[in-house]
């Protein structure tokens, strides 16, 4: 089998290669967090996403409590132990709230389990089925950096609405969604030295190919550096990049999360957007706080860095200017966007809020402006 991916070129690349791992997409991303209640109410409050499922001690489950919230195609999962044995806050200790697991939608769980352990992949978890009256669900997982692990989810055979031991969870207060759609892609710190080692995992245990690298070279501002490495499933559904410090005069961001999680994790989830002029004005009227802005000079010099593609830009730059939203552009097309501040105290996750207009690629035009601008709150925070 050939895997097409015309959109990323990536067919040239798999050209002949067999697809030992196909992945239909993100399934849900499961965060540990210390108090999940509140947490939902935040995310759902600030960022738009609905109430979806739950399981807690009303439904059964003793050792822990888990929301499950929903906005078009993403699915957050929230959970929090409910006792001081639970194995949930030895990660919570070390970490603070962050991403425990990056689930992927398969259509044979034991397969791709099978497969990547094969490969090398440590086991996390044995396929197993979970059943209830709505059907079967069939899970297995692997460990990848830091704490971190990806659970195949096979659900074909399962009509509920989200796993078995969930139920559907109906709230009163539902705010509406900002336009959120799917996650375009999820970012990786690892440590010094580390990105390359990743970057082969996710070649030989999962297929992936390195399709963007951005050296520190090009990833650098007058005080800190990073390298970073873009990889794909064959079908380009599913994006890691992995990123690295690099050695500069002061701190490098990735150093400070580092600092901070205790281990490399999740640095940042990319959802994406249509209309990223609404959605950003909806998250700051309710409360989601965003990266400063870059200097005039930035919006002023976005016509000559789009060139051609001006001629296809709808939005005002003005507007973008007023909410700093940042614009790139590559050979196909351009994309806007914004980097929130860390959704923790810690300064370790973030989201990005991405609309594409054909560019494929990750921003690089805007790392300097947006790196300075994490500088400045590194400045803030006592840690550059
Ligand atoms: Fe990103």
């Amino acid at each position: 089998m050939t895997i097409k991916n015309v959109e990323y070129g990536l067919e040239k690349i798999f050209k002949g290669a067999q697809d030992f791992l196909p992945l239909l997409g993100t399934d849900y991303v499961e965060f540990y967090v210390g108090n999940a209640k509140q947490s939902a109410h935040y995310y759902k409050t600030a960022f738009g996403f609905q109430s979806f499922a739950y399981k807690g001690l009303e439904t059964g489950c003793k050792d822990y409590a888990s929301y499950v919230l929903k906005q078009d195609k993403i699915r957050l999962v929230l959970t929090t132990p409910l006792h001081s044995n639970s194995p949930i806050n030895d990660h919570l200790k070390k970490h603070g709230d962050g991403v425990k697991v990056i689930a992927l939608w398969v259509e044979d769980a034991t397969k791709a389990w099978e497969e990547t352990t094969k490969r090398g992949a440590k086991s996390f978890m044995k396929p197993t089925v979970e059943k209830d009256e709505e059907g079967a669900v069939l899970r297995s997982g692997i460990h990848t950096y830091g704490d971190v692990v990806h659970i195949f989810v096979e659900r074909k055979n399962y009509k509920g609405c989200f796993l078995p031991g969930y139920r559907k969870w109906a709230s009163d207060y539902n705010p509406t969604s900002v336009g959120l759609k799917f996650i375009d892609h999820m970012v990786g710190n690892v440590g010094w030295g580390e990105m390359n080692q990743w970057v082969k995992w996710y070649e030989d245990v999962m297929g992936f190919v390195n399709f963007l690298s951005f050296d520190d070279k090009q990833i650098h501002t007058e005080y800190s550096a990073l390298m970073s490495k873009v990889m794909s499933n064959g079908n380009g559904r599913i994006k890691f990049p992995i990123n690295e410090p690099a050695k500069a005069a002061k701190k490098s961001q990735i150093e400070e999360y580092l600092d901070f999680y205790e281990s490399p994790g999740a640095q940042h989830i990319a959802v994406a957007t249509d209309d990223i002029i609404e959605t950003v004005k909806q998250l700051k009227a309710r409360g989601v706080e965003f990266l400063p802005a870059p200097p005039k000079a930035y919006y002023e010099d976005i016509p000559n860095r789009l060139g051609e593609h001006m001629k296809i830009m709808h939005e005002d730059i003005g507007a973008l200017r007023s909410l700093s939203i940042l614009v790139d552009a590559d050979e196909e097309g351009y994309l806007l966007q914004i980097f929130t501040k860390p959704v923790e105290d810690r300064p370790t996750l973030f989201f990005e809020i991405i609309q594409r207009m054909g560019a494929k690629g990750f921003g690089a035009g805007n790392f300097k402006a947006l790196f300075e601008s994490i500088e400045r709150e590194q400045e803030n925070r006592g840690t550059l």
